[in-house]
C-alpha cells in the first residue's frame, strides 16, 4: 500500500520527510502521519490510498475499493 501524494487542501504534492516521519506539505504546511491521517491542516482529510506493487519493473496503482482503515468509512476519493 501506498498513500497518494497529493495534498487535500489545494492539490500540491506532498514530499514525504524522513526526518520528521511525516508527509509535509511545502505549500501551507499540512502534515500527515506514515499512515496519510491528516495531523495537522489546513488539508481537511487524510491523503487518499491506492494499492501499489511491481510489474516488469514498473511501479502499478490499483484504484482503492476497500474501506478506509483510518476512519471506517467508504474512501472519501473514490
Ligand atoms: Fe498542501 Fe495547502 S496545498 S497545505
Amino acid at each position: 500500500m501506498l498513500s497518494m501524494i497529493l495534498c487535500t487542501h489545494l492539490g500540491c504534492v506532498v514530499p514525504w520527510n524522513a526526518a520528521q516521519n511525516k508527509f509535509i506539505c511545502p505549500c501551507h504546511g499540512s502534515q500527515h502521519n506514515n499512515q496519510g491521517r491528516v495531523v495537522r491542516g489546513p488539508a481537511p482529510l487524510s491523503l487518499a490510498l491506492a494499492p501499489a506493487d511491481v510489474d516488469d519493473g514498473k511501479v502499478v496503482f490499483i484504484p482503492w475499493v476497500e474501506t478506509d482503515f483510518r476512519t471506517g468509512d467508504a474512501p472519501w476519493w473514490a
